[in-house]
């Protein structure tokens, strides 16, 4: 028998135990909102990985950071009256609680909008200059004459110049599909202010990407591996691009921005989008300063981003490929750093089969899954039951999740933990035999050894069909569900084996009988070491509840891979507490919200139906009131109202104060019941539609001379939806 067990085994788990120094991030969230499920997705998917590279006892520095840069914060901030730093300030305060409550364990989280990523971008900006990969060139482009700023495409509207349908983005008509820049658009219009925008001249500064070193390089770098091979199958499109090669990257804003001024060119910015990924670096230099990562290593920032043996690794979702695989490996490349060793890939999390909205994420809000005191392994479990290596779309389904986590997580691996803990608490005061931990080494007992080989015969490293090591290496690879499937085999194989000696008939006898007693405690003991290497197996997945049976094991903290081979006893169990609840049908049933009330098919394409008899009822629409006249609803006076001031109530949770402008000789005064959906700034200059011969009625905080309208669903977390009439509507028009 061979005393150093890694040397059996199979080169394919070798490889996963070479000594690695990892750098690992996941994308960095933009700061101006709340984290939604598709974060929680990668964090979770990226945490589990760093876990088993733990457990491998490679060397794991796992950073992220706010990505705080960009128009779309300067202005969400404006509108809510605060500086882009206190909006940033205050989505950065609500991290830990998303992040501690999943697991997640980020050594250092970090912002973009930070001193070490001024330094850093600046100083990769001046590299990049050096090496003659910067031009810059003037170009025209639409500025709000209002606001007086550059508009980007999405801030622009107007008439499609082929359908003619109204209110297009600047860039694609939704409609009829054309492609278009924002100088097509008939009538074109600010979102920003519905000023119309002039076309003005600008110097901008662009990445020479169409430069041959560009090409030459991401071409090879592309191809070593680092890639799955759909992203770098889709990379090689883009670089090539029909032969005309990349297009240089415009890499400039200009003021009013919120960003990295570009040294050397006063009222220039840098492009969110470079200095975002620098925020990698930025956040990673943080942590070495702030001493955190010494306990891992003695190196500095510098020494250790310029060490070869130390590996990139960026976790990221397929609508960022383009960004990674092009613009910053030639970024890092050509300012003299380490490039990307790998990117790995995921696809977009859908609920019950429907898209999120990129800005409020999927119906399922993270928060309020913890709220509920749901427990985050469920979750986590979930999660790696469905994620492989390859860029797919998942869905999350609230029966999957029920039969996933209940069936099999607690079913199949709790569920051995429970049923043996009292017969060894009752029989054997909690102690196992020893036994069992050497049974690589063959125990001589026959019988026993044939129950060893039938349970383990394929787990010990120098069988043929190492099992563990198999699994250990479907995790290193990204194989979550595979890794998953393997688990809940053995953890079958286990219950079987449980079942089939029928302990709790032994049990009876054991008082009188001292051979069944015997056969007992062995039963007992090499269930529980099965237990112990499955807990092994599940900890970078579901680290709650592993920790916990580890306790209940006596298992030495921090759990490594290495415990399932080294022959780790277990000698004395500890008193169990349950582990693991089930979930609740009715906890997802408040964790779902009720569908949206329309279902209109989008033009995005088919989105799959959601056939889930699931959790929600089907009548989440209001039932609709008794029928009415013509004559009944002319009654009804509804006017076009300009929203010329907004602000909120002193002493009500609920209220805003309307000033309206109805086309009439004074303005109207109207609270309207919006707060929880719309801050004051948000609403100024807006138009919508309101009920202008409503009796005026006395409230507490004044009179009331009329009611917006609003659309709302049955339950308060759908929302609400202030209504606008298309653009060209004017205050006092009549809506009929
Ligand atoms: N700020 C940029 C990334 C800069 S990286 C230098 C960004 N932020 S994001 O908040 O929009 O997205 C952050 C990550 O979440 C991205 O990897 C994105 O793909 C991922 N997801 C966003 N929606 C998702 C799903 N529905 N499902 C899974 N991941 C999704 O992009
Ligand atoms: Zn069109």
């Amino acid at each position: 028998m061979s005393d150093s067990s890694s040397s059996n085994l199979s080169t394919e788990t070798a490889a996963a135990w070479a000594p690695r120094r990892l750098f690992v991030t996941t994308a960095l969230p933009y700061a101006n909102g709340s984290f939604h499920l598709g974060h929680i997705m990668e964090y979770i998917q990226a945490d589990i990985w760093v876990r088993a590279q733990r457990m491998a006892g490679h060397e794991v520095h796992f950073v992220c950071a706010d990505d705080a840069h960009g128009a779309p914060i300067m202005l969400k901030a404006q509108a809510q009256g605060q500086s882009p730093e206190e909006l940033v300030a205050s989505v950065a305060a609500e991290r830990p609680q998303y992040l501690e409550g999943f697991a997640i364990r980020f050594d250092h989280w970090h912002s973009t909008h930070s001193p070490e990523n001024t330094e850093l971008a600046q100083g990769i900006y001046l590299k990049l200059r050096e090496a003659g990969l910067i031009e810059v060139r003037a170009i025209e482009q639409f500025f709000d004459p209002v606001k007086e700023m550059f508009l980007a495409d999405r801030y622009i509207k107007g008439q499609c110049p082929k359908c003619g349908a109204k209110d297009q983005f600047g860039d694609a008509c939704e409609v009829c599909g054309a492609v278009y820049s924002p100088t097509d658009l008939i009538e074109p219009y600010s979102t920003l202010s519905g000023a119309k925008p002039v076309l003005k001249s600008s110097e901008h500064f662009f990445f020479k990407l169409s430069d041959d070193r560009c090409k030459q390089f991401l071409k090879q770098w592309m191809g070593h591996g680092r890639l799955q091979s759909e992203v770098a199958n889709k990379a090689a499109e883009w670089l090539d691009d029909e032969g005309k090669g990349l297009a240089d990257w415009d890499i400039s804003r200009d003021a009013p921005y919120f960003g990295i001024p570009i040294p050397d060119a006063p009222g220039k910015y840098f492009y969110v989008w470079l200095d975002a990924p620098v925020g990698y670096l930025a956040s990673l230099k943080s942590y070495f300063d702030a001493g955190k990562a010494q306990a891992q290593t003695a190196q500095s920032f510098d020494e250790f981003i310029n060490d070869p043996q130390v590996e990139q690794v960026h976790f990221i979702g397929k609508d960022i490929i383009y960004f990674h695989t092009l613009f910053w490996p030639a970024m890092l490349k050509f300012s003299g750093r380490k490039i990307p060793d790998q990117i790995n890939v995921h696809g977009f999390i859908t609920v019950s089969g429907e898209k999120m909205s990129k800005s409020r994420g999927t119906g399922i809000s993270p928060l309020r899954y913890l709220e509920l005191g749901m427990d985050p392994d469920w979750m986590r479990y979930y999660l790696a039951a469905k994620l492989t290596a390859r860029v797919e779309d998942i869905d999350f389904n609230t029966e999957d999740f029920l039969a996933r986590v209940n069936s099999n997580l607690v079913g199949k691996y709790v569920n051995i933990a429970s049923r043996a803990a009292k017969i060894i608490a009752e029989n054997f005061d909690s102690v196992l035999l020893e036994a069992p931990a050497s049974r690589i080494y063959s125990p001589n007992n026959a019988q026993h050894a044939a129950e060893v080989s039938n349970l383990f015969g394929d787990c010990a490293p120098n069988a043929d069909k190492p099992a563990f090591g198999e699994i250990v290496a479907l995790m290193h690879a990204r194989e979550f569900n595979q890794a998953v499937v393997r688990i809940m085999q053995l953890a079958d194989k286990v219950n079987t084996y449980w079942d089939g000696h029928k302990p709790w008939a032994l049990a009876k006898q054991a008082a009188t009988d001292r051979a069944a007693r015997d056969q007992l405690h062995w039963i007992c003991s090499l269930t529980m070491y099965a237990f112990k290497d499955l807990t092994i197996l599940l900890h970078p997945i579901a680290p709650r509840l592993t920790r916990d049976a580890a306790q209940f094991l006596g298992l030495e903290a921090p759990l490594g891979y290495a415990q399932l081979w080294d022959g780790t006893t277990l000698s004395r169990l500890n008193p169990f507490k349950p582990l693991m609840t089930r979930v609740d049908a009715a906890m997802l049933d408040q964790l779902v919200p009720e569908p949206a009330v329309s279902a209109a098919p989008s033009n995005l394409g088919p989105t799959p139906v959601s056939v889930a008899p699931s959790a929600s009822s089907p009548g989440a629409v209001e039932p609709l009131s008794p029928t009415i006249t013509i004559d009944d609803f002319a009654k009804v006076d509804l006017r076009i109202a300009k929203i010329v001031h907004a602000e909120a109530v002193e002493g009500s949770k609920k209220l805003l104060r309307l000033t309206l402008d109805v086309g009439e000789a004074t303005h109207r005064n109207v609270f309207s019941g919006i707060q929880s959906a719309y801050a004051p700034e948000q609403l100024i200059g807006r138009y919508t539609v309101m009920v202008a011969n409503l009796a005026a009625r006395k409230m507490k905080f004044g009179l009331s001379e009329g009611m917006v309208l609003a659309a709302s669903g049955t339950d308060d977390a759908a929302g609400l939806f202030l209504l606008a009439p298309d653009t060209g509507a004017t205050p006092g028009m009549r809506v009929r």
